[in-house]
């Protein structure tokens, strides 16, 4: 894959390499291939170090994987049934009904960054997807009041843009990302807030 992104400052050619395709091909995933994935996402950090991440995957091919399509948007489901494998991410918002965990989400989500990094470096595409359905997703997946459904996660080989719905297939590139200068401060604040 060749890519267009151009970084601003020096950075691991990592970052602007992986991105988030929707076509996947046929080849199957491992599951100790999975397991390798969510091995890089249990060492990323987290506050106090409580590792509020719980993943709940499955194989193509597998009744599980099946349902769990299901429980997907029916816009992610065009593209996502084609995945090799699926993972949930659910975070722990609290451990003792009392004491809620205010950076659940925060910590989770640096966790995905390290399972989709670890997935780029061997040839995998990941491809994060917060259009679930949630009510439905949790009452299947049979998650506790205190684990939050956060997103699910599209694993697998890339394949051929041409396999994807019309529509899917000229969005099937890298993207951009705003400048530098629209997310970063010295000092205080003196930017504008609007989405990009
Ligand atoms: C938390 C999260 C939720 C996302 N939800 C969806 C989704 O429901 N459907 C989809 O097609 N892409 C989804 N994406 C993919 C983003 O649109 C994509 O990451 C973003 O456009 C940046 O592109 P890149 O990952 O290729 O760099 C999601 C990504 C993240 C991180």
């Amino acid at each position: 894959m060749t890519t267009p992104r151009t970084a601003q400052h020096p950075i691991l050619p990592m970052f602007t390499e992986r991105w988030s395709p929707r076509a996947f091909s046929d080849k199957t995933v491992t599951e100790a291939e999975i397991l390798t994935l969510l091995e890089a996402a249990r060492w990323a950090p987290s506050a106090s170090n409580l590792q509020p991440w719980r993943f709940i995957y499955s194989l193509k091919g597998t009744p599980e994987f099946d349902q769990m399509v299901e429980l997907l948007v029916p816009f992610n489901q065009g593209w996502a049934k084609g995945a090799a494998a699926l993972i949930f991410t659910a975070a722990v918002t609290t451990f003792d009904g009392e004491r809620p965990i205010p950076t659940h989400a925060f910590d989770a989500g640096a966790a995905w960054m390290s399972l989709a990094l670890q997935a780029h470096s061997m040839g995998l595409i990941t491809h994060g997807m917060g259009g679930v359905e949630f009510d439905k997703a949790t009452t299947a997946l049979s998650l506790p009041d205190n684990l939050k459904l956060i997103m699910a996660i599209a694993v697998g080989y890339h394949g051929d843009p041409a396999t994807l719905p019309e529509g899917l297939r000229a969005r099937e590139a890298p993207s951009d990302r705003q400048p530098l200068e629209v997310m970063a401060f010295k000092g205080t604040f003196s930017g504008e807030i609007k989405a990009p």
